[in-house]
């Protein structure tokens, strides 16, 4: 019970944020869509080039319930892993869950270049407020606080969550 959850859109600045978190909570630091990649021995554009988002979608429930097992630490999660309602249950039952929100016209700005999400590949500016307006309940749902990275760079954001976090520990 002892995880650190970051969740949000792509772009909210999971990764960056989550690096900084663990240095200054003295945590261990994961991310997510490494695991993802070093189990299955290929890149997430590659996993959704073979079996789409269904396989990708399989391999992310296996590695959160991988990542539970383990002691705790701070945790950046995929964009779409609130999709599932086992997920979901999993990052309540085993953390702290932080919502790192982002509008998506800051998400597409911080992404302008990055071919690395299947999802937003082709138009992101069509396709990322649709997508977003449909995961924002979720996200929302499954946090236990909420942080607004407009405008705030990702020391910014680790400091608002330590404050947020407050006392409580995370071990590594
Ligand atoms: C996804 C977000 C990506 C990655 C995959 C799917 C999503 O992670 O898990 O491309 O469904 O939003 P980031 O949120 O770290 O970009």
């Amino acid at each position: 019970m002892n995880h650190v959850f970051l969740i949000g859109f792509m772009g909210a600045g999971k990764t960056s944020v989550g690096r900084l978190l663990a240095e200054q909570l003295d945590a261990s630091f994961i991310d997510l869509d490494s695991r993802i990649e070093a189990a299955a021995g290929m890149t997430i554009v590659d996993i959704f080039e073979t079996g789409g988002e269904p396989l990708f979608r399989e391999k992310e429930s296996a590695a959160l319930r991988a990542v539970v097992r383990e002691s705790g630490g701070v945790v950046s999660c995929g964009g779409g892993v609130v999709l599932r309602d086992a997920n979901r249950a999993l990052l309540h039952e085993q953390g702290r869950v932080v919502y790192l929100r982002v509008t998506a016209g800051e998400a597409i700005a911080r992404l302008a270049g990055d071919g690395s999400r299947p999802l937003l590949a082709g138009d992101a500016v069509a396709m990322a407020p649709a997508l977003l307006a449909a995961r924002e309940r979720l996200y929302q749902g499954a946090a236990t606080f909420t942080v607004d990275t407009v405008g705030l760079s990702p020391a910014e954001v680790a400091r608002q969550i330590v404050a947020v976090l407050g006392d409580a520990q995370v071990s590594s």
